[in-house]
């Protein structure tokens, strides 16, 4: 549900037609989802998002992109740009999602983004992209000096999902807002131009508790692949030993394990380690905190340490296989491009006829 206070737009709450007339129609929903290509993968992007990928594959049609044109809102080395965007791709394929059977492509492939993104611009109001904190979090005290793209970064994040009509679109805790915005954005362009459901008002998909994994090293701050100590993140890429080292090291506190979840809700770290085993075991973290309670930290850790390389080894392992071969991934995103093109192509034609541009 949208959240009055940070919603411009009350409406955004409406029941929403479209999921309905889909599941009707006997059709799927449509996910779309993005991950940017900036810096490496960690075990914070896995849980929240990239495993969930996976897991939609079977119930929905899925649309993942590597947005690099969201990527450039913040000065990106070209070199690494590239590199980043086949790991991202390499992750998808490595988590298990089927490029042929979904679609798998990097953003800047596909024009129909940028162009119903500047139609978006021309929707959404100063206003309502002023409000969004992850630009205020990101510009910080820098405001006069950022990109004008960091400003205008939702409504674009808006055009990749309605370009497509997704109607669902998984995403962590902190893209509620942009999810949000997106919504006001289809509804005052249905509104704006008498055209009622023609994009529809999309739902976000949040996944349970450990969308949110916090530091190794602090358990009250967000695993953050800008963090300068690598021992505060697991990274998608990491080894066995890497693994083990990091978890062996991870902050804990002299207690023995809490004997119950409101006990370890109360300590950061503890709480943060339960978590992630809990995930990674598909598990209550009530059950976790039950199985370990009252032992010693070692013996949690050898044991979250075994899950996390028996789950998440083989993965690292595969990502590095395809990213030695990055003519098998970049086929993978030129056909999934080509697919996203075709989906693409009658949503923009209409959006342009709506909008009253004459046709080339
Ligand atoms: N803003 C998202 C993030 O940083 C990435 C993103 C871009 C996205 N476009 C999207 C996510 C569309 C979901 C749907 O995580």
């Amino acid at each position: 549900m949208p959240d009055a206070t940070t919603s411009p737009n009350p409406d955004a709450s409406a029941p929403n037609p479209h999921l309905a007339a889909y599941a009707a129609r006997g059709l799927k929903g449509r996910i779309f989802s993005g991950v940017q290509p900036t810096g490496n993968l960690h075990l914070g992007n896995y849980l929240g998002a990239i495993r969930n990928f996976a897991r939609l594959q079977n119930d929905y049609d899925c649309i993942y992109c590597v947005v690099d044109q969201h990527a450039i809102t913040l000065w990106q080395d070209p070199k690494e740009l590239s590199a980043q965007t086949r790991e991202i791709a390499s992750a998808f394929l490595a988590a298990g999602v089927d490029g042929s059977k979904h679609i798998i492509f990097n953003q800047s492939m596909v024009p129909g983004h940028a162009q119903l993104a500047w139609v978006f611009n021309c929707v959404a109001r100063m206003g309502w992209m002023s409000r969004m904190t992850q630009f205020k979090e990101k510009a910080g005290k820098d405001r006069e000096n950022v990109s004008l793209g960091l400003f205008a970064y939702p409504a674009l994040m808006a055009a990749d999902i309605l370009l497509y009509k997704a109607t669902h679109v998984p995403v962590g805790e902190d893209q509620k807002q942009h999810l949000e915005l997106t919504r006001d954005i289809a509804i005052k362009f249905n509104n704006d131009f008498a055209v009622p459901d023609f994009f529809p008002v999309t739902e976000p998909l949040i996944f349970g508790a450990t969308t949110r994994v916090m530091s190794l090293r602090d358990g009250t701050k967000k695993m953050s692949k800008s963090d300068p100590s690598d021992y505060s993140r697991i990274n998608l890429t990491d080894d066995a030993d890497a693994i083990a080292q990091k978890i062996r090291r991870a902050k804990t506190d002299p207690l023995p394990m809490p004997e119950t979840l409101e006990d370890a809700e109360k300590r950061p770290d503890a709480d943060n380690l339960l978590g992630i085993y809990a995930a990674l075991a598909d598990q209550e973290k009530e059950a976790v905190v039950a199985a370990f309670a009252g032992k010693q930290f070692s013996e949690f850790k050898a044991a979250l340490t075994e899950l996390a390389v028996a789950k998440l080894g083989p993965i690292g392992a595969e990502m590095q296989r395809l990213m030695k071969d990055p003519g098998h991934v970049d086929g993978i995103l030129r056909n999934g491009a080509e697919r996203a093109r075709a989906l693409a192509a009658p949503i923009l034609d209409e959006v342009y006829r709506t909008v009253g541009f004459l046709k080339p």
